[in-house]
């Protein structure tokens, strides 16, 4: 699939279909994933694979109740290893470049998982030392980004965009 079909295309998605995922299609996904850009390379994601019931209603519970997480049959929980890029970068790498590193996968795996008939969304909206028990995250490991994925059971309308040309600025503000 073209990347500009793709970029159109996706959609959150918040229903799923109990299909499963095969493992190839999700090392693809992930290896996607691990493509973005870090700073200073420093790759400071982990992903945590959860299929396991029992975690996701913990995720859900974590994520204030948002069930469709449940429904999906693989959670990706992408999470940063924060001393990875400070140690490198400092205050700016533990605040800022280890976040926008985790987005820029996240955003891959988006593409990626559409590209390859899934749907997902991007979960950002939940309770962080909540989420960090339920995967049993290390310290200094960060749970910033839920991705549920599967078949989607759903087909939901473009979201609406404000107009290019009123988020564009020429040279200056
Ligand atoms: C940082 C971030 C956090 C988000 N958190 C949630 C969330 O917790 N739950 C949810 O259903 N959607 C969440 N979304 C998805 C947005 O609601 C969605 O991307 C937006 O409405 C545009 O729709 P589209 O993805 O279909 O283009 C989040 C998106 C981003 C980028």
């Amino acid at each position: 699939m073209d990347v500009f079909e793709a970029i159109k295309g996706r959609r959150s998605i918040r229903g799923f279909k109990p299909e499963s995922i095969s493992d190839a299609d999700l090392e693809k996904i992930l290896e996607a994933g691990i493509s973005a850009p870090s700073a200073g390379n420093c790759q400071p994601w982990e992903f945590v694979i959860v299929r396991d019931q029992k975690i996701k209603q913990k995720l859900v519970q974590a994520a204030r109740g948002q069930s469709f997480l449940a429904e999906a049959p693989v959670v990706i929980v992408i999470c940063a290893d924060v001393n990875r890029t400070a140690s490198r970068y400092g205050e700016r790498g533990r605040t800022l470049y280890c976040i926008q590193d985790t987005a820029a996968a996240a955003q891959n795996i988006h593409l990626a998982a559409y590209a390859l008939g899934y749907g997902t969304c991007w979960v950002g909206a939940f309770d962080e030392s909540a989420a960090a028990e339920a995967i049993k995250a290390p310290a200094g490991v960060r749970p910033l980004i839920m991705i549920p994925i599967g078949k989607p059971r759903e087909k939901p309308k473009p979201t609406p965009r404000t107009p290019l040309r009123e988020r564009i600025h020429q040279e200056t503000f």
